[in-house]
């Protein structure tokens, strides 16, 4: 099979961690026989020093042009202290989203086995935790009317939501929730919010056309306080923009590792794989960051993208591998030895090459 693949780095370890999951692909594509075209192209900080624009045109047309995009990070801390910088890396990932059209993010958080003592949650409440949060990523207050008044005094951001967005959102919802465990939670804050009394009311709707499934319908500051006290209970949760940007955070560290997990954001045309963590600036260039969130987004590339399941459970297989063994980088070493990115990057090259 021919992949084309548009390769989008970033900013800080972008580019350290992207190589070794491009490192990886190539592993798996020289052994079930696939061709890869990688096109690179520049977003965030890297972007806006290049051409003043951290979603350039050109980044566009190769993103299009692509089967899929696998993307690294975005932001440098010079933009964060800088509240009156105009342009900002994070409008290229916004914009990237709207354009594409990429309005479902996908999080899953899932247990390791032998990182269960990394886990800032005992043991007991963790086991078998594996659930999976649908984000609405195109609307909300992300992409809402914003803005000044009295003279600087005032800002304003606005939530909209239109039916039809929630309705595309909650689909796949369904779909997955038929997939796996038929259990949907669906979060919101109906109590105050008019926009969440329509994405309830609209879920609701749809229950009807997926007998099988049962919905639940969960106030966000409820399921911030259950992710922590019993993450088990859940399996499909889908939530709108914001929401499931602070609540994918929580998730996201329930594994042990942020380090660890992947993420894919869809769209009808376009898919874009990515690792939930950030730009980590402070390790940029010192080969020291954890680069299995990005070989795990390549796995779910392979499985989504292309339908390639045999290869994107070889890499699982082999992180899982590299996990059992300790063939980690710092953050997950436990006073043991720990390796380099580019070292555990190349240890599961050779193992998908020996398999
Ligand atoms: C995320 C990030 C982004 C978001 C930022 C970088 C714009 O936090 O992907 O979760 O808020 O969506
Ligand atoms: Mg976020």
């Amino acid at each position: 099979m021919k992949l084309n693949i548009a390769l989008l780095a970033g900013d800080g370890i972008g580019p350290e961690i992207i190589d070794q999951a491009v490192k990886v692909s190539n592993a798996i594509c020289k052994k079930f026989n696939h061709k890869i075209i990688w096109k690179t192209a520049i977003t965030g900080a890297a972007a806006i020093e290049a051409v003043g624009d951290p979603y350039p045109e050109n980044t566009h047309e190769i993103c299009k042009a692509s089967d899929a995009i696998l993307f690294g990070a975005i932001g440098l801390p010079r933009f964060d202290n800088d509240p009156s910088s105009k342009i900002r890396p994070e409008q290229g990932l916004l914009k990237m989203r709207e354009k594409l059209g990429l309005y479902a993010n996908i999080r899953p958080t899932y247990i390791f086995p032998s990182l269960l003592n990394k886990s800032p949650l005992k043991k007991e409440r963790i086991m078998n935790t594996n659930f999976i949060f649908l984000r609405e990523l195109t609307g909300g207050i992300y992409f809402g009317k914003n803005g000044r008044k009295d003279n600087g005094n005032t800002a304003y951001d606005t939530c909209i939501y239109k039916r039809s967005e929630i309705i595309r959102l909650a689909k796949k919802g369904f779909e997955l929730a038929m997939e796996r465990s038929k259990k949907l939670c669906c979060i919101d804050k109906a109590n105050v919010l008019e926009s969440s009394r329509l994405w309830r009311e609209t879920v609701q709707n749809m229950e009807n056309n997926y007998p099988e499934v049962k919905v639940s319908y969960e106030l966000v500051d409820a399921v911030a306080m259950r992710l922590i006290q019993c993450p088990n209970k859940y399996d499909v949760l889908i939530t709108e923009n914001l929401f499931g940007d602070i609540l994918t955070d929580e998730a996201s560290v329930i594994s042990g590792s942020m380090g660890l997990m992947p993420s894919a954001s869809i769209g009808e045309k376009h898919a874009l794989y990515e690792p939930i963590h950030g730009s980590f600036p402070e390790a940029a260039g010192l080969n020291i960051a954890n680069p299995l969130a990005t070989i795990l987004s390549a796995a779910m590339m392979f499985e989504m993208s292309f339908k390639l399941k045999e290869e994107s459970a070889l890499i699982r297989e082999v992180v899982d591998k590299s996990l059992n063994e300790g063939f980690v980088t710092n953050d997950l070493a436990n006073n043991n030895k720990s390796y380099k990115t580019s070292e555990v990057g190349d240890y599961i090259v050779e193992n998908i090459l020996k398999k």
